[in-house]
């Protein structure tokens, strides 16, 4: 593949994330930079099953940069999970001339990305974007910043009228199975307690930290609790410590999906448009089956599978320790 006409294939799939409009951006430009075309997939794989294709060129991406969600669309797709879905998403994409694959999602379009790689020997260079920031092999996924730094936005916002009425707040972020969101945007919203997927924090536990918080004449409380923690989400822990401190003015906020929405950060722009134009770069010189990452501040190639088989854990235990510290 390394020298002749080349056209890729660049899609969007699973759950949007701030910053894949920059990165779109920067994969398109960087194909017609090297005088390759660009197709653009609309609405991920089910885009190829649909045969939803448009013809991509410099305009097709300008202004797009600042704009959160996906203008290619995404979908999560159960039909590209059967080998009948995957026959009909490679007949497509071959009869549109597509030979070379940028996919831009988590977990599940890496999967589905590795499979069809494999069947249809098709290059793929995938780029994590996720708000979750739950992937191994780079240090950041795109919107992961946007992301926090709304939750951040929203926990200030319900400080000032927890702190008015004196009032316990029970703050539920996203994430799945990752805690990142919640320790770091905890973190920077100054929250009493952070109930996280990585490490068990039972209702006694927390109690034990919210009767300390009461002692200490806090004004207000606010507990962030991630979405896959143990204890079955906010509304529930509250109403097991309401049981418990029947004292307390409890009330929840549910975040959902706003996070995942608005215009990314400076450093979800950046990143983009480095891995965005990093893969197009691995496409040209033959790679496949890597995902491009951050890696201090490198971008780095890490073999799918080891992407999609080692585990990412980018909590550290300093900063566990000191958000416990400084919260009493
Ligand atoms: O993976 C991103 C994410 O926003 C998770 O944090 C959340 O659990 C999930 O997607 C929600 O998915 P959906 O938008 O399909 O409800």
């Amino acid at each position: 593949m390394k020298s002749k006409q080349m056209k890729v294939g660049v899609f969007t799939s699973g759950g949007d994330a701030p910053g894949m409009n920059a990165c779109i951006r920067a994969a398109v430009r960087t194909a017609l930079h090297a005088g390759k075309s660009v197709v653009g997939i609309y609405q991920g794989y089910q885009g190829m099953i649909d045969a939803n294709f448009q013809e991509m060129t410099s305009r097709s991406v300008s202004n797009i940069i600042q704009l959160g969600g996906t203008i290619l669309k995404t979908a999560r797709c159960a039909a590209f999970r059967t080998t009948e879905g995957r026959q009909l998403a490679y007949d497509h994409i071959k009869a549109a001339g597509i030979d070379a694959l940028i996919a831009i999602g988590g977990d599940g379009t890496f999967t589905g990305a590795e499979v069809f790689s494999r069947e249809f020997d098709i290059p793929v260079v995938c780029i994590p974007g996720t708000i979750d920031n739950d992937l191994y092999g780079s240090d950041f996924t795109l919107g992961y910043d946007t992301a926090t730094n709304t939750v951040i936005e929203a926990i200030d916002k319900i400080r000032d009228t927890a702190a008015s009425h004196d009032r316990l707040f029970f703050v539920e972020v996203m994430g799945r199975d990752s805690g990142c969101i919640a320790l770091n945007a905890g973190i920077a919203g100054g929250a009493e307690a952070i109930l996280l997927p990585e490490k068990a924090t039972g209702i006694e536990t927390l109690c034990n930290q919210l009767e300390v918080a009461a002692k200490s004449k806090k004004s207000s409380t606010i507990v962030i609790v991630a979405e896959g923690e143990e204890n079955g989400g906010a509304y529930n822990v509250a109403k097991e410590v309401k049981q418990r401190f029947d004292f307390y003015d409890t009330k929840v906020t549910i975040l959902g999906h706003l996070q995942r929405g608005g215009s990314p950060s400076s450093f979800d722009r950046v990143l983009a448009s480095r891995l965005g134009y990093a893969a197009v770069q691995q496409l040209l010189a033959g790679e496949t089956r890597i995902m491009v990452g951050l890696r201090g501040n490198e971008i780095k190639t890490t073999p799918l599978d080891e992407v999609l088989n080692k585990k990412a854990f980018k909590l550290s235990k300093d900063m566990l320790e000191m958000m416990e510290v400084l919260s009493i």
